[in-house]
């Protein structure tokens, strides 16, 4: 059978778009900018995405695009060697590491948005009443299981409908649906009574976290940029790998990084009029599931329209989610795909059944929960990106530059070869250096 390509170009950027804009944008992102000195901190994040998350972005890009193939069997044909061929099994693990906790999230705010949707008739929606209490219930037992597997079928749906029918169709419906909504809630969050107060707060130019303990920023933000950006994993391998033409590399790179920030940048200045506008410190809340099913749900409770906010909050949230889980699940599927000859659809059973499990396991146990949605999440990504960038400066060299080349432009081809020693050289010892400081 012949292998799948992106119908369009613009459908790639949305599917590319939709898998880095996730749970990161919305859960992690604004609060991560707000505890470290607000827009001083947005000065040190846009700096990382730019010089290392780009470049990053483009090493996968540039791997997946020559070898047609997902991490496993791109590193094993682009090198001739089965030890890297061996070393893509890797990225087979991270994601069923990633997808077990990413749907596990992706189950409480489908419950959330259902909630709130059939709330819409009249009802107020059952968290309304005690957020605290109720979110205690929704992430444990069989409920959490059960929504879990929903989230997870959902995203097999899309998945096993294929790259162009499931994936490239899916984002382009809802990758526009989360920038309008998203928009609109930032525009009616700006006339909220906190609003002023809360954009004062958010994107304050403070130093003093940052010259305090600057090493303590650059962990967070490093991290950050890569899990948003979705780096590390080998989904933006496999999504390039589906890129039939020669165009700039550097080009979609670069819009795929900015509409990330956006929508983050976005995110803030909608969660954080909303807790202030009720007196809610968004210290109090915390940061991520706290903030998210607690502090905004309280937050909803308290506003006029707030089941109708809530529907379409966590309606952006659940499709931002969607898109993301859709590209991790990608990568053992054509994994499957690519090198065993199994059916599309066998391969979505087989990797779905097995992270039903996994996932189930987060779940039900909080404490493995947060250690595979920390800690192993950060060394895998971390470590997987810095083995592409390796493969990228010292296996491929100069095929690496003749593929980032093909379809750059001017700006581009000029900046290739200072990229591929960055990738080669600076990249992977700084990326190095940010586990060992995040490991004290
Ligand atoms: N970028 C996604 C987010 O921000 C998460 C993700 C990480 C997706 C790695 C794919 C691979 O939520
Ligand atoms: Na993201």
């Amino acid at each position: 059978m012949t292998r799948e390509t992106w119908a369009t170009r613009i459908g790639f950027i949305l599917a590319a778009v939709g898998s880095a804009v996730g749970l990161g944008n919305i859960w992690r992102f604004p609060w991560v900018t707000a505890e470290n000195g607000g827009s001083a901190f947005l000065v040190v994040y846009l700096g990382i995405v730019l010089l290392v998350g780009v470049p990053g972005l483009l090493a996968e890009f540039v791997i997946g695009r020559r070898s047609n193939r997902s991490p496993a069997g791109a590193l094993r044909s682009l090198s001739g060697s089965d030890a890297w061929g061996a070393w893509g099994l890797f990225y087979v693990g991270t994601a069923v590491a990633l997808l077990s906790f990413y749907s596990v999230v992706g189950g409480w705010i489908l419950r959330y948005f259902v909630e709130s949707g059939l709330a819409l008739a009249g009802t107020e929606p059952a968290y309304f009443a005690s957020p605290g209490q109720y979110f205690g219930g929704v992430a444990a037992g069989f409920d959490a299981v059960g929504f879990h597997v929903l989230f997870l079928a959902l995203t097999g749906i899309i998945v096993f409908a294929g790259v162009r029918r499931g994936i490239e169709l899916g984002t382009k419906v809802m990758m526009p649906a989360v920038l309008v909504l998203l928009v609109a809630l930032a525009g009616w969050a700006a006339t909220q009574s906190g609003a002023a107060e809360a954009y004062a707060f958010y994107l304050r130019f403070d130093l003093s976290v940052i010259r305090q303990n600057f090493f303590g920023v650059l962990g967070p933000a490093a991290g950050q940029a890569l899990f948003t950006l979705s780096l590390g994993a080998g989904t933006m391998v496999t999504y390039a790998s589906y890129v039939g033409e020669d165009r700039s590399l550097a080009f979609d790179g670069t819009t795929i990084a900015v509409l990330n920030t956006l929508v983050g940048v976005l995110a803030g200045l909608v969660v954080f009029p909303l807790l202030f506008s009720l007196g809610i410190s968004p210290g109090e809340t915390g940061t991520g599931a706290g903030a998210l099913f607690v502090g905004l749900a309280g937050a909803f409770s308290q506003l006029p329209g707030g089941t109708l906010i809530a529907t379409a909050f966590f309606a952006v949230v659940a499709l931002a989610a969607l898109s993301s889980s859709i590209s991790i699940l990608e990568i053992p599927v054509a994994f499957l795909v690519d090198e065993y000859d199994v059916e599309r659809r066998t391969a979505v059973a087989g990797v779905g059944a097995l992270v039903v499990v996994t996932g189930s396991v987060c779940a039900l146990d909080q404490s493995i929960f947060g250690f595979v949605a920390g800690t192993l999440v950060d060394v895998l990504l971390t470590a997987g990106l810095t083995a592409f960038l390796v493969f990228v400066g010292w296996v491929m060299g100069r095929d690496a530059l003749e593929e980032f080349r093909a379809g750059a432009g001017e700006v581009a081809t000029a900046l290739s070869t200072p990229w591929l020693f960055a990738a080669g050289a600076l990249l992977p010892v700084f990326l190095v250096f940010t586990l060992l400081t995040t490991f004290g």
